[in-house]
């Protein structure tokens, strides 16, 4: 039985990997669980899971979070919050494997501690690898620690590399959807709007990352976290759109193989290897995890078009650059995607305000997690000021 900590709990890829633990009770039980707002649905995990401990985003929500299940007599769950109860649930001495899917640079900190704890980690949280991706490799490395990841590209690209050695790679070629906007024009980008970019054609996931695979930041994202994943240069991460999703990404070797990975479009899978490596196990108690390859009539592949996505250029300059550089795209976007949904900046605001972010950016590499988030909050406040300033007019 693996003893799970599931930081991100209440969010999508949380859900998918309780449901594998509901399809999978003999082998994985979820004991330590972290939120961020959502209560209602802490409560109802706390009810369904009894976890040991549970960790919300704030001592206000951990005091209601508390009176409810002490209502409904539920004890012996300890409630804890903010980032302390993160590390906490992170590094419980019982969790043998930590799944990382909280949303953002919220999740650095317990993810780092867990790899500084020695703990297997399933890390779906890309920003994480983008934003501290030096550091992180490099406790991995020191702890032996097990970096196993869960978004589907890099899951797959996992499989792929069971194929061959690290020296016979050629290149890692990355599948994106190209997402809703794959075929809009140029000149209709502008009044994109937020539930429009909203309408991920392939998968669903949470609110940013499907505005990240609007603007396919989200695909620039995973460049740099296949950089270090896979320990290669960006010049051997190369971005190919495939509308169906089917191939979720594929790696060519020097004599000339591709090794490609093709399942359904489902994060239960991907979540189901990480947990279960370096085995392989049935899929059957999860229903809809199989692929019926009679479904498969058509594989398309065409190389991205970066004059209408500017986002993944940016993300190629940042991945050259590394440090602050990757630091300030991910914080810049975070914000500027915020800003888009509340309908402050139109969508090509983002890469704009990103560029603009990126030029402003020292160079420099943090040595430690706390220098990252100082360059982290830099680099939002640089991104906060520019959008005030253009809705003011000033720039
Ligand atoms: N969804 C996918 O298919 C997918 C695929 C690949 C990678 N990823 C990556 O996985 C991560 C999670 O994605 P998602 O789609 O699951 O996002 P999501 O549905 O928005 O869920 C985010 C989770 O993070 C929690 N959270 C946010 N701020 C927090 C804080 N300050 N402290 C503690 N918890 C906090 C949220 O809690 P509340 O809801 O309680 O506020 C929620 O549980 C992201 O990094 C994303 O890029 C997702």
């Amino acid at each position: 039985m693996k003893k799970l900590a599931i930081l991100g709990s209440t969010g999508s890829i949380g859900t998918s990997t309780l449901s594998i633990c509901e399809s999978f009770p003999d082998r994985y039980q979820p004991i330590a669980l972290a939120a961020g707002q959502n209560v209602d649905v802490a409560f109802a995990q706390c009810q369904r899971w009894r976890p040991q401990v549970i960790s919300i985003a704030t001592e206000q929500l951990a005091a209601q979070l508390e009176q409810r299940l002490k209502t409904e007599g539920i004890t012996g769950i300890e409630v804890v919050y903010g980032t302390a109860g993160t590390v906490h649930v992170a590094t419980l001495p019982e969790v043998d494997f930590v799944v990382s899917a909280i949303v953002g640079v919220a999740g650095l900190e317990a993810t780092y501690a867990a790899v500084q704890a020695g703990k297997t980690i399933g890390l779906a949280n890309k920003e994480c690898l983008v934003a501290a991706g030096e550091l992180i490799i490099a406790a991995a490395q020191q702890n032996n620690v097990a970096l196993l990841p869960i978004d589907s590209e890099h899951n797959a690209v996992h499989q792929c590399m069971r194929g061959g050695q690290a020296r016979e790679v050629q290149q890692v070629w990355l599948t994106a959807s190209g997402g809703p906007f794959r075929n809009t024009p140029l000149a209709d980008f502008e009044h994109i709007t937020p539930a429009q970019a909203l309408k991920h054609p392939t998968w669903v996931m949470g609110q940013r990352i499907t505005i990240d695979s609007a603007t396919m930041m989200n695909k620039g994202f995973e460049v740099i976290e296949a950089c270090r994943l896979f320990s290669l240069p960006p010049s051997q991460v190369r971005v190919t759109i495939h509308p169906q999703s089917t191939v979720h990404s594929m790696v060519e070797f020097i004599d000339g193989s591709i090794l490609a990975q093709i399942s359904v479009t489902d994060m239960r899978l991907p979540i189901l290897y990480a947990l279960a490596y370096p085995e392989r196990v049935d899929a059957t108690p999860a229903p809809g995890l199989k692929f019926d390859l009679a479904t498969l009539s058509q594989l398309d592949f065409s190389a991205p078009d970066l004059n209408r996505f500017p986002c993944l250029r940016l993300a190629y300059e940042a991945a050259a650059t590394g440090g602050n550089a990757c630091i300030a795209l991910n914080a810049a976007d975070e914000i500027a995607v915020a800003a888009f949904l509340e309908g402050r900046i139109p969508f090509l605001g983002i890469p704009r305000t990103i560029e603009q972010v990126l030029s402003e950016t020292p160079a420099g590499h943090p040595s430690s997690i706390n220098e990252v988030l100082d360059a982290d909050l830099a680099a939002r406040a640089t991104a906060r000021n520019l959008i005030a300033s253009q809705l003011a007019g000033v720039r």
